[in-house]
């Protein structure tokens, strides 16, 4: 019978059969699936797994904290952090095209997680360890997407870290391969992960950066974390997390409406609730949030929000709106 205490004594056997005495890496997004992933393999061979998380500065409120404490706390798992936010501002300066910074976004990923990937293969030699498995929270519906086959990882190191070879092949390590979404959740919760990456709604990869709509700066991603936490707080104070799959909060950067507030007149920009109800994100419809929690929601982030004087809703469904602005 499927019990998640099956399936975890399942891969943690499996796992240790697969890593044997070697060392393993595992990428942290903050997302659920690669923290399962990553809190499996840390059961099954402790301190022979590292874990890397590359903090680009485009999270919400509160998430790189809930990993670095948080996930730590509750696993007790090794982790280098790469605070690559400067990287990532400096690359998104001045672009302000959807696509452009989608790829210049992954592309510094790319690069930042290799080079900590290397340190991290050269650091272990140093010490006669060989790094041979890299850790993916591949799940079913991605195994069948893809038509099945399990792989190997072909890691171009291109860095100054001195004596390595110019191409690291990882062996993949996919403990999630056989699951769904909720059974991974489940699996997470057994496990004793926070509740807030065990529940957390998608996030896309590039984060706030493709919810500023015009140029990324560091004062944006500000304004927009604060407006972002009052929306999820009062979506979460209203019970109605489950009930929404996701709810993007954009900032319209290169947009500004005249408004008034205390004994002024304000120029300031809009920000748009996007909450959307889904089963797969393929499709999507607008939630039909209460009126009073949106009006909460549009009170606080117009008072608490420097630079934000309105706050609009959209409802528009998927197609013809994707779920994000970009
Ligand atoms: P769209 O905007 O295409 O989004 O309707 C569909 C779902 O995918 C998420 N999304 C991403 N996730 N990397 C990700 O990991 C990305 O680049 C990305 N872009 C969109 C989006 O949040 C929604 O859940």
């Amino acid at each position: 019978t499927w019990t998640t205490g099956n399936v975890i004594e399942e891969q943690v056997t499996a796992i240790r059969e697969q890593v044997g005495t070697k060392r393993a890496i595992c990428g942290l997004s903050g997302g659920v699936d690669s923290a399962v992933a990553a809190a499996l393999v840390h059961k099954a061979v402790g301190d022979q797994l590292t874990c890397v998380y590359v903090d680009h500065g485009l999270m919400r409120k509160g998430e790189t904290e809930q990993v670095e404490k948080d996930f730590v706390a509750a696993t007790g798992v090794q982790l280098k952090v790469v605070d690559a936010q400067e990287r990532f501002l400096k690359a998104l300066a001045g672009v302000s095209d959807p696509e452009a910074k989608r790829k210049i976004i992954g592309r510094e990923f790319i690069r930042v997680f290799e080079q900590a990937q290397a340190e991290i293969v050269a650091e272990a030699g140093d010490a006669g360890e060989e790094v041979r498995f890299l850790v993916q929270g591949t799940l079913y519906p991605d195994v069948v997407e893809s038509g099945g086959g399990t792989g190997t990882a072909n890691i171009k190191s291109h860095h100054n870290v001195g004596g390595l070879p110019e191409d690291l092949e990882f062996e993949l390590v996919e403990p999630l391969r056989q699951l769904f979404k909720d059974e991974v959740r489940m699996v997470g919760q057994e496990l004793g992960l926070p509740e807030e990456i065990v529940q957390r709604q998608p996030f896309p990869g590039p984060g706030l950066g493709i919810r500023i709509v015009g140029e990324v700066t560091e004062e944006r991603l500000d304004l927009l974390r604060e407006a972002d936490a009052i929306a999820r707080e009062e979506l979460t104070a209203a019970g109605l997390d489950a009930e929404i799959w996701q709810c993007p909060v954009v900032l319209l950067a290169d947009v500004r409406s005249v408004g008034v507030q205390g004994d002024g007149r304000t120029y300031g920009h809009p920000i748009v609730l996007r909450p959307v109800s889904s089963e797969d994100a393929m499709t999507a419809d607008w939630s039909r949030l209460p009126y009073d929690v949106l009006s909460r929601i549009s009170t606080r982030i117009t008072n608490e929000v420097d630079e934000v004087n309105r706050v609009v809703l959209d409802i528009t469904s998927k197609p013809p709106g994707t779920i994000e602005w970009e």
